[in-house]
């Protein structure tokens, strides 16, 4: 039935009448907040880049979590700047570096936010890559024993959930073995499926301190033209026992959101990265958009395509905002 019997405008007319029939609400309840971890006290570096992004000591770790916690956002996400790097990403195992200590500190201050660990080598590798190298290759078999330890280390510092974000294949199911074989088979695997070799990580890089010292990532992570692989990635991570799935970034790939929701019906992350961030801030310091509505339009549009979790650096002004 068309026009003059269908008036589309009906349903619009006003703010309770569009609440009615909203289908999609961005809430809280979804958010992860990330946070970057460093050793010694006191510690609240800026990051040029990433306006209210910090590298934190392990204290104003544990404030930031009681602020999240208050604000009603369920968890964290940990990444770690250490101490020291190596060949073979030694810090990423050790139980005394920063990612360890914020994870026992966050579990005992505040035991009732869900602590995330991020599980990769990059940040902890004198090249900077998410594996081992040799003769300037990543090698990827070796590398998945470092990984699990890795997951390890972080379970047994209390995480609730690991996430590996390295692509290295078979990942995933070294560390659901490593994990079962420990004790620790109720640690849910949140998996960066199909992440993407992406110019939108340029940010996370700087306050991480991971930008690979030759080369770059795409001999491991994925080609932004591609789709189809996305599946076959994600189809991989589930059978190696991924319990939630991710895509990486979200804004430019919110087709493969979807197409994953739709192909699998599992928990589906997405990750609104550092550089989706940055941008978003760069315009609205310089007043050219609005940043709360565009903010609240672009995570919106990544539950209508399918994420049931978003992963942001937003989740704080979200909260406060839907306060
Ligand atoms: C590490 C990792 C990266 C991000 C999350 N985990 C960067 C990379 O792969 O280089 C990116 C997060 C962001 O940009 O916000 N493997
Ligand atoms: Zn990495």
């Amino acid at each position: 039935m068309g026009f003059p019997i269908t008036r589309m405008r009906r349903l619009r007319g006003n703010e309770n009448l569009r609440r009615l029939v909203r289908e999609n609400q961005l809430s809280v309840d979804n958010l992860v907040y990330p946070l970057f971890a460093t050793n010694g006290q006191g510690v609240k570096n800026p990051v040029g880049s990433m306006p209210g992004v910090f590298q934190m000591s392990v204290d104003n770790i544990v404030a930031e979590a009681k602020e999240v916690q208050n604000l009603g956002i369920p968890a964290i996400l940990l990444f770690g700047i250490p101490d020291y790097k190596d060949e073979v990403g030694s810090a990423a195992y050790d139980d005394n570096e920063a990612v360890q200590r914020a994870v026992r500190a966050v579990k005992e201050a505040c035991p009732g936010i869900l602590v995330i660990t991020d599980v990769c080598l990059c940040e902890y590798t004198s090249h900077g890559h998410c594996g081992i190298i040799k003769d300037g290759n990543v090698l990827n078999d070796p590398t998945l024993e470092l990984l699990a330890k890795t997951a390890l280390s972080h379970a047994q510092a209390g995480a609730d959930l690991v996430a590996p974000s390295d692509m290295m294949d078979g990942r995933v199911g070294a560390i659901r073995q490593a994990l079962d074989a420990t004790g620790f088979s109720g640690v849910p695997v949140m998996a960066y499926s199909a992440k993407y070799a992406s110019g939108y990580y340029g940010p996370f890089r700087e306050v991480a301190e991971s930008t690979p010292q030759f080369g770059d990532r795409r001999g491991y992570q994925m080609d932004p033209a591609n789709g189809n692989e996305a599946l076959r990635e994600t189809l991989l991570d589930i059978e190696e026992g991924a319990d939630i799935v991710m895509v990486k970034p979200a804004l430019a790939y919110m087709d493969i959101i979807r197409r994953v929701k739709d192909a699998f019906g599992l928990p589906v992350a997405a990750y609104n990265v550092s550089g989706e961030y940055s941008m978003v801030k760069a315009a609205a310091q310089n007043g050219w958009i609005d940043e709360q509505r565009i903010v609240l339009e672009t995570l919106t549009g990544m539950k209508r395509a399918g994420a049931d979790i978003i992963i942001t650096y937003h989740a704080k002004d979200i909260a406060k905002w839907q306060g």
